[in-house]
Protein backbone atom coordinates (compact mmCIF):
# COMPACT_ATOMS: atom_id res chain seq x y z
CA UNK A 1 0.00 0.00 0.00
CA UNK A 2 3.35 2.33 0.56
CA UNK A 3 2.45 5.76 0.01
CA UNK A 4 -1.24 5.45 0.66
CA UNK A 5 -1.22 4.30 4.08
CA UNK A 6 -1.90 6.59 6.24
CA UNK A 7 0.19 7.14 9.64
CA UNK A 8 -3.05 6.95 11.52
CA UNK A 9 -1.81 6.04 14.96
CA UNK A 10 -0.11 8.77 17.13
CA UNK A 11 1.97 7.64 20.46
CA UNK A 12 0.73 8.77 23.70
CA UNK A 13 3.32 7.44 26.02
CA UNK A 14 2.89 4.10 26.48
CA UNK A 15 -0.69 3.86 24.71
CA UNK A 16 -0.91 4.01 21.00
CA UNK A 17 -4.56 5.69 20.02
CA UNK A 18 -6.11 5.43 16.91
CA UNK A 19 -7.01 9.11 14.70
CA UNK A 20 -9.81 8.88 12.66
CA UNK A 21 -8.90 10.25 9.05
CA UNK A 22 -11.87 12.89 8.99
CA UNK A 23 -13.18 13.97 12.79
CA UNK A 24 -15.89 16.26 13.03
CA UNK A 25 -16.92 17.05 16.52
CA UNK A 26 -19.78 18.96 17.57
CA UNK A 27 -19.64 21.09 13.86
CA UNK A 28 -22.25 23.44 13.90
CA UNK A 29 -21.93 26.36 10.49
CA UNK A 30 -24.35 29.76 10.17
CA UNK A 31 -24.68 31.42 7.05
CA UNK A 32 -24.85 35.69 7.60
CA UNK A 33 -27.47 36.91 5.80
CA UNK A 34 -29.62 39.63 5.53
CA UNK A 35 -32.02 38.13 7.58
CA UNK A 36 -31.38 36.43 10.55
CA UNK A 37 -28.88 33.68 9.26
CA UNK A 38 -29.35 30.31 7.79
CA UNK A 39 -28.52 27.67 10.40
CA UNK A 40 -26.95 25.07 7.61
CA UNK A 41 -25.13 22.74 9.83
CA UNK A 42 -25.83 21.93 13.67
CA UNK A 43 -24.07 20.20 16.57
CA UNK A 44 -23.12 17.28 13.74
CA UNK A 45 -20.01 15.09 15.03
CA UNK A 46 -19.18 12.23 12.51
CA UNK A 47 -16.13 9.76 11.86
CA UNK A 48 -14.35 8.50 8.74
CA UNK A 49 -11.21 6.21 9.32
CA UNK A 50 -8.21 5.80 6.90
CA UNK A 51 -9.73 3.62 3.84
CA UNK A 52 -13.47 3.89 4.45
CA UNK A 53 -16.45 5.11 2.98
CA UNK A 54 -19.17 7.65 4.34
CA UNK A 55 -21.99 8.58 2.85
CA UNK A 56 -24.16 11.91 3.64
CA UNK A 57 -27.51 11.80 2.64
CA UNK A 58 -30.60 13.72 2.58
CA UNK A 59 -32.61 15.98 0.76
CA UNK A 60 -32.13 18.83 -0.95
CA UNK A 61 -31.09 21.61 1.31
CA UNK A 62 -30.60 20.05 4.51
CA UNK A 63 -26.70 21.32 4.60
CA UNK A 64 -24.89 18.28 2.75
CA UNK A 65 -22.43 20.59 0.84
CA UNK A 66 -22.03 22.81 3.61
CA UNK A 67 -20.41 19.83 5.39
CA UNK A 68 -18.27 18.89 2.30
CA UNK A 69 -17.30 22.59 1.96
CA UNK A 70 -16.20 22.90 5.59
CA UNK A 71 -14.11 19.32 5.62
CA UNK A 72 -11.53 21.34 4.05
CA UNK A 73 -12.22 24.64 4.83
CA UNK A 74 -13.49 25.69 1.51
CA UNK A 75 -16.62 27.49 2.67
CA UNK A 76 -17.57 31.52 1.90
CA UNK A 77 -16.37 33.86 4.47
CA UNK A 78 -20.05 34.50 5.49
CA UNK A 79 -20.29 31.14 6.88
CA UNK A 80 -19.39 31.14 10.50
CA UNK A 81 -18.00 27.90 12.04
CA UNK A 82 -17.84 26.44 15.50
CA UNK A 83 -16.68 22.73 16.92
CA UNK A 84 -13.85 21.41 15.36
CA UNK A 85 -12.87 19.42 12.36
CA UNK A 86 -10.07 17.56 12.04
CA UNK A 87 -8.09 15.62 8.83
CA UNK A 88 -5.41 13.11 10.08
CA UNK A 89 -5.30 14.22 13.55
CA UNK A 90 -4.91 18.12 12.85
CA UNK A 91 -6.97 20.81 13.11
CA UNK A 92 -8.29 22.18 10.09
CA UNK A 93 -9.70 25.17 11.47
CA UNK A 94 -6.50 26.15 12.62
CA UNK A 95 -3.96 25.40 10.13
CA UNK A 96 -2.58 28.28 8.32
CA UNK A 97 -2.98 28.72 4.63
CA UNK A 98 0.81 26.80 4.05
CA UNK A 99 -0.65 23.87 6.22
CA UNK A 100 -4.09 23.66 4.38
CA UNK A 101 -2.57 23.55 0.83
CA UNK A 102 -0.60 20.50 1.81
CA UNK A 103 -4.19 19.12 2.40
CA UNK A 104 -6.19 20.36 -0.15
CA UNK A 105 -5.63 17.79 -3.24
CA UNK A 106 -2.39 16.25 -2.10
CA UNK A 107 -3.90 14.60 0.74
CA UNK A 108 -7.70 15.21 0.27
CA UNK A 109 -9.29 15.97 -2.87
CA UNK A 110 -12.88 17.22 -3.70
CA UNK A 111 -15.45 16.66 -6.66
CA UNK A 112 -17.71 19.55 -6.26
CA UNK A 113 -21.63 19.35 -6.78
CA UNK A 114 -22.26 19.68 -10.62
CA UNK A 115 -18.52 18.86 -11.02
CA UNK A 116 -19.51 17.93 -14.93
CA UNK A 117 -19.82 21.97 -15.79
CA UNK A 118 -16.46 22.68 -12.84
CA UNK A 119 -13.83 22.72 -15.43
CA UNK A 120 -12.79 25.61 -17.33
CA UNK A 121 -14.62 25.81 -20.66
CA UNK A 122 -11.87 27.85 -22.57
CA UNK A 123 -8.97 25.11 -21.32
CA UNK A 124 -8.43 22.14 -23.00
CA UNK A 125 -8.21 19.17 -20.01
CA UNK A 126 -4.56 18.93 -20.35
CA UNK A 127 -4.21 22.23 -19.49
CA UNK A 128 -6.50 22.06 -16.43
CA UNK A 129 -4.40 19.06 -15.49
CA UNK A 130 -1.32 21.22 -15.69
CA UNK A 131 -2.98 24.26 -13.65
CA UNK A 132 -3.51 22.12 -11.05
CA UNK A 133 -0.29 20.69 -10.49
CA UNK A 134 1.25 23.87 -11.13
CA UNK A 135 -0.65 25.01 -8.58
CA UNK A 136 0.86 22.43 -6.09
CA UNK A 137 4.67 22.99 -7.62
CA UNK A 138 4.62 19.43 -9.97
CA UNK A 139 6.16 19.81 -13.20
CA UNK A 140 4.15 20.01 -16.32
CA UNK A 141 5.66 16.44 -17.23
CA UNK A 142 4.94 14.80 -14.16
CA UNK A 143 1.41 16.45 -14.44
CA UNK A 144 1.19 15.01 -18.67
CA UNK A 145 2.58 11.59 -17.14
CA UNK A 146 -0.04 10.96 -14.61
CA UNK A 147 -2.88 12.85 -16.61
CA UNK A 148 -2.34 9.99 -19.22
CA UNK A 149 -2.44 6.95 -16.99
CA UNK A 150 -5.27 8.58 -14.67
CA UNK A 151 -7.32 9.33 -17.59
CA UNK A 152 -6.68 5.29 -19.06
CA UNK A 153 -7.34 4.54 -15.18
CA UNK A 154 -11.25 6.11 -15.61
CA UNK A 155 -11.15 4.30 -19.29
CA UNK A 156 -10.88 7.72 -21.17
CA UNK A 157 -8.71 7.90 -24.01
CA UNK A 158 -5.65 9.82 -23.16
CA UNK A 159 -6.30 11.57 -26.52
CA UNK A 160 -9.25 13.13 -25.17
CA UNK A 161 -6.44 15.79 -22.88
CA UNK A 162 -6.13 17.45 -26.01
CA UNK A 163 -10.37 18.42 -25.95
CA UNK A 164 -12.29 21.37 -24.38
CA UNK A 165 -14.96 20.43 -21.84
CA UNK A 166 -17.57 20.93 -24.42
CA UNK A 167 -16.79 18.75 -26.27
CA UNK A 168 -17.01 15.59 -23.72
CA UNK A 169 -20.35 13.83 -22.71
CA UNK A 170 -21.88 15.10 -18.99
CA UNK A 171 -20.39 11.35 -17.73
CA UNK A 172 -16.97 11.51 -19.59
CA UNK A 173 -16.63 14.73 -18.05
CA UNK A 174 -17.71 13.74 -14.20
CA UNK A 175 -14.86 11.05 -15.21
CA UNK A 176 -11.97 13.52 -16.44
CA UNK A 177 -12.46 15.47 -13.09
CA UNK A 178 -12.64 12.02 -10.57
CA UNK A 179 -9.24 11.55 -12.78
CA UNK A 180 -7.73 14.99 -11.78
CA UNK A 181 -9.05 14.52 -8.04
CA UNK A 182 -6.57 11.65 -8.21
CA UNK A 183 -3.50 13.62 -9.64
CA UNK A 184 -1.97 13.84 -6.32
CA UNK A 185 -2.80 10.40 -4.85
CA UNK A 186 -4.96 11.86 -1.74
CA UNK A 187 -6.27 9.50 0.76
CA UNK A 188 -9.43 11.67 1.36
CA UNK A 189 -12.15 11.78 -1.50
CA UNK A 190 -14.89 14.18 -1.02
CA UNK A 191 -17.38 13.46 -4.11
CA UNK A 192 -20.50 15.51 -3.89
CA UNK A 193 -23.12 14.78 -5.60
CA UNK A 194 -21.42 12.92 -8.32
CA UNK A 195 -24.25 10.70 -10.08
CA UNK A 196 -26.68 13.30 -10.10
CA UNK A 197 -27.65 14.73 -12.96
CA UNK A 198 -26.20 11.45 -15.02
CA UNK A 199 -28.29 8.89 -16.90
CA UNK A 200 -28.81 5.65 -14.97
CA UNK A 201 -26.04 3.77 -16.75
CA UNK A 202 -23.47 6.59 -16.69
CA UNK A 203 -24.69 6.52 -12.80
CA UNK A 204 -23.67 2.89 -12.72
CA UNK A 205 -20.53 3.18 -14.50
CA UNK A 206 -19.58 6.24 -11.70
CA UNK A 207 -20.65 4.04 -8.62
CA UNK A 208 -18.40 1.11 -10.54
CA UNK A 209 -15.34 3.04 -10.79
CA UNK A 210 -15.70 5.21 -7.33
CA UNK A 211 -15.86 1.45 -5.68
CA UNK A 212 -12.85 0.45 -7.70
CA UNK A 213 -11.31 3.70 -7.08
CA UNK A 214 -11.12 3.09 -3.41
CA UNK A 215 -10.69 -0.69 -3.49
CA UNK A 216 -7.14 -0.27 -4.87
CA UNK A 217 -5.73 2.80 -3.48
CA UNK A 218 -7.37 2.37 0.31
CA UNK A 219 -9.01 5.56 -0.28
CA UNK A 220 -11.38 6.57 1.99
CA UNK A 221 -14.55 8.62 0.73
CA UNK A 222 -16.90 10.92 1.71
CA UNK A 223 -19.28 10.51 -0.42
CA UNK A 224 -22.63 13.15 -0.44
CA UNK A 225 -25.90 11.97 -2.29
CA UNK A 226 -29.71 12.69 -1.97
CA UNK A 227 -30.22 8.81 -3.38
CA UNK A 228 -30.12 6.66 -0.75
CA UNK A 229 -29.99 3.57 -2.66
CA UNK A 230 -26.73 4.73 -4.63
CA UNK A 231 -24.96 5.58 -0.89
CA UNK A 232 -26.19 1.83 -0.16
CA UNK A 233 -23.71 0.83 -2.97
CA UNK A 234 -20.79 2.57 -2.74
CA UNK A 235 -20.50 3.27 1.50
CA UNK A 236 -19.68 0.94 4.58
CA UNK A 237 -21.44 3.96 6.72
CA UNK A 238 -24.22 6.56 6.39
CA UNK A 239 -25.31 9.26 7.78
CA UNK A 240 -28.83 10.49 7.09
CA UNK A 241 -29.27 14.11 7.54
CA UNK A 242 -32.46 16.78 7.96
CA UNK A 243 -32.20 19.81 8.55
CA UNK A 244 -28.43 20.48 9.25
CA UNK A 245 -28.95 17.55 11.52
CA UNK A 246 -27.79 13.81 11.96
CA UNK A 247 -31.12 11.98 12.33
CA UNK A 248 -29.93 8.64 11.82
CA UNK A 249 -26.16 7.22 11.45
CA UNK A 250 -24.63 3.77 11.81
CA UNK A 251 -23.54 0.62 9.45
CA UNK A 252 -25.19 1.24 6.19
CA UNK A 253 -26.21 -2.44 6.40
CA UNK A 254 -27.69 -1.60 9.94
CA UNK A 255 -29.56 1.69 9.13
CA UNK A 256 -31.04 0.85 6.03
CA UNK A 257 -31.57 -2.64 6.91
CA UNK A 258 -33.66 -1.53 10.64
CA UNK A 259 -34.04 1.86 10.07
CA UNK A 260 -35.03 3.41 13.42
CA UNK A 261 -35.54 7.15 12.31
CA UNK A 262 -39.42 8.04 10.81
CA UNK A 263 -37.07 10.14 8.56
CA UNK A 264 -35.23 6.96 7.39
CA UNK A 265 -37.81 4.57 7.22
CA UNK A 266 -39.70 6.80 4.44
CA UNK A 267 -36.78 8.31 3.10
CA UNK A 268 -35.92 4.07 1.88
CA UNK A 269 -39.58 3.83 1.05
CA UNK A 270 -39.39 7.28 -1.54
CA UNK A 271 -36.71 5.19 -3.71
CA UNK A 272 -37.20 1.43 -5.23
CA UNK A 273 -35.56 -1.60 -3.30
CA UNK A 274 -34.05 -3.96 -5.11
CA UNK A 275 -35.04 -6.77 -2.54
CA UNK A 276 -38.43 -5.95 -3.29
CA UNK A 277 -39.46 -4.82 -6.81
CA UNK A 278 -43.49 -4.64 -6.19
CA UNK A 279 -43.25 -2.34 -3.32
CA UNK A 280 -44.33 1.08 -4.88
CA UNK A 281 -41.91 4.42 -3.68
CA UNK A 282 -44.06 6.69 -1.55
CA UNK A 283 -42.29 10.16 -1.70
CA UNK A 284 -42.70 11.73 2.35
CA UNK A 285 -45.31 14.59 1.87
CA UNK A 286 -44.14 18.17 2.59
CA UNK A 287 -40.91 19.58 1.84
CA UNK A 288 -37.58 20.47 4.25
CA UNK A 289 -37.63 23.40 6.80
CA UNK A 290 -36.41 26.61 5.88
CA UNK A 291 -33.37 26.44 7.73
CA UNK A 292 -33.58 30.46 7.92
CA UNK A 293 -36.21 29.93 9.98
CA UNK A 294 -37.32 28.66 13.58
CA UNK A 295 -37.27 24.99 13.31
CA UNK A 296 -39.62 22.45 15.75
CA UNK A 297 -37.63 20.64 18.65
CA UNK A 298 -37.85 18.02 16.32
CA UNK A 299 -37.39 19.08 12.99
CA UNK A 300 -38.75 16.26 11.05
CA UNK A 301 -41.83 16.83 12.96
CA UNK A 302 -43.89 18.84 10.96
CA UNK A 303 -43.55 15.65 8.14
CA UNK A 304 -43.75 12.78 10.89
CA UNK A 305 -46.60 10.26 10.62
CA UNK A 306 -45.34 9.30 14.12
CA UNK A 307 -44.97 12.69 15.74
CA UNK A 308 -46.50 13.52 19.47
CA UNK A 309 -46.32 16.65 21.44
CA UNK A 310 -43.33 15.91 22.92
CA UNK A 311 -41.65 15.86 19.28
CA UNK A 312 -42.48 19.92 19.34
CA UNK A 313 -41.60 20.72 22.91
CA UNK A 314 -37.91 18.75 23.21
CA UNK A 315 -35.35 17.98 20.69
CA UNK A 316 -34.26 14.59 20.63
CA UNK A 317 -30.83 13.75 21.15
CA UNK A 318 -28.93 11.27 18.86
CA UNK A 319 -28.71 8.05 21.04
CA UNK A 320 -27.38 4.76 20.63
CA UNK A 321 -29.79 2.23 19.94
CA UNK A 322 -26.88 -0.78 19.21
CA UNK A 323 -23.30 -1.32 18.59
CA UNK A 324 -22.62 1.65 16.32
CA UNK A 325 -25.88 2.51 15.03
CA UNK A 326 -27.70 5.94 16.74
CA UNK A 327 -30.95 8.02 15.56
CA UNK A 328 -32.37 10.86 16.62
CA UNK A 329 -35.86 10.39 17.26
CA UNK A 330 -37.92 10.24 21.31
CA UNK A 331 -39.40 6.89 19.97
CA UNK A 332 -36.75 5.15 18.18
CA UNK A 333 -36.79 2.02 21.00
CA UNK A 334 -39.92 1.42 19.00
CA UNK A 335 -38.37 1.56 15.83
CA UNK A 336 -39.81 -2.17 14.18
CA UNK A 337 -43.84 -0.83 15.07
CA UNK A 338 -42.73 2.28 13.67
CA UNK A 339 -41.33 0.07 10.38
CA UNK A 340 -44.48 -2.18 10.33
CA UNK A 341 -47.12 0.78 10.34
CA UNK A 342 -44.97 2.25 7.28
CA UNK A 343 -46.32 0.06 4.80
CA UNK A 344 -50.13 1.39 5.92
CA UNK A 345 -51.96 2.98 2.42
CA UNK A 346 -51.98 6.70 2.89
CA UNK A 347 -49.20 6.93 5.72
CA UNK A 348 -46.96 9.45 3.93
CA UNK A 349 -49.56 11.35 2.67
CA UNK A 350 -50.16 13.80 4.17
CA UNK A 351 -47.97 16.45 6.31
CA UNK A 352 -49.37 16.96 10.07
CA UNK A 353 -48.24 18.96 12.82
CA UNK A 354 -48.06 16.86 16.29
N1 LIG B 1 -23.52 30.90 0.74
C1 LIG B 1 -24.67 30.72 1.38
N2 LIG B 1 -25.29 31.74 2.02
C2 LIG B 1 -26.47 31.57 2.69
N3 LIG B 1 -27.10 30.39 2.78
C3 LIG B 1 -26.54 29.34 2.15
C4 LIG B 1 -25.30 29.44 1.42
N4 LIG B 1 -24.99 28.22 0.91
C5 LIG B 1 -25.98 27.40 1.31
N5 LIG B 1 -26.91 28.06 2.04
C6 LIG B 1 -28.11 27.51 2.69
O1 LIG B 1 -27.67 26.52 3.60
C7 LIG B 1 -28.58 25.43 3.62
C8 LIG B 1 -27.83 24.15 3.28
O2 LIG B 1 -27.41 24.21 1.91
P1 LIG B 1 -26.51 23.09 1.26
O3 LIG B 1 -25.36 22.79 2.16
O4 LIG B 1 -26.21 23.52 -0.11
O5 LIG B 1 -27.50 21.83 1.26
P2 LIG B 1 -27.52 20.52 0.33
O6 LIG B 1 -26.15 20.35 -0.24
O7 LIG B 1 -27.93 19.41 1.26
O8 LIG B 1 -28.55 20.76 -0.73
C9 LIG B 1 -29.67 25.77 2.62
O9 LIG B 1 -30.75 26.37 3.35
C10 LIG B 1 -29.02 26.78 1.72
O10 LIG B 1 -29.98 27.67 1.16
S1 LIG C 1 -38.95 12.68 17.50
FE1 LIG C 1 -41.13 12.60 17.01
S2 LIG C 1 -41.40 13.90 15.19
FE2 LIG C 1 -39.22 13.46 15.40
S3 LIG C 1 -38.91 11.70 14.12
FE3 LIG C 1 -39.30 10.90 16.18
S4 LIG C 1 -41.51 10.54 16.26
FE4 LIG C 1 -41.11 11.83 14.45
MG1 LIG D 1 -25.56 20.18 -2.21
Amino acid sequence: MGRFTLQSRIDCGDRTTSVALLEIRELSIRYRTAGAGVQAIDGVSLELEAGGSLGLVGESGCGKSTLALATLRLLPPQAELAGTIRFAGQDVGGMKERQLRQIRWRRAAYVPQSAQNALVPVHSLRAQFRATAAAHRMRATEADRRAAALMRRVELDPALLERFPHELSGGMRQRAIIAMALLFEPELLVADEPTTGLDVIVQRQTVNLLRDLRAERNLALLFISHDIGVVAELCERIAVLYAGRVMETGATADVLGSPSHPYTIGLRRSFPDIRDPERPAVSIAGHPPRLAEALAACPFAPRCPFAQPVCVAVQPPLVAIAEGHAAACHFAGDAAAMRSAANRPGLWDGARAA
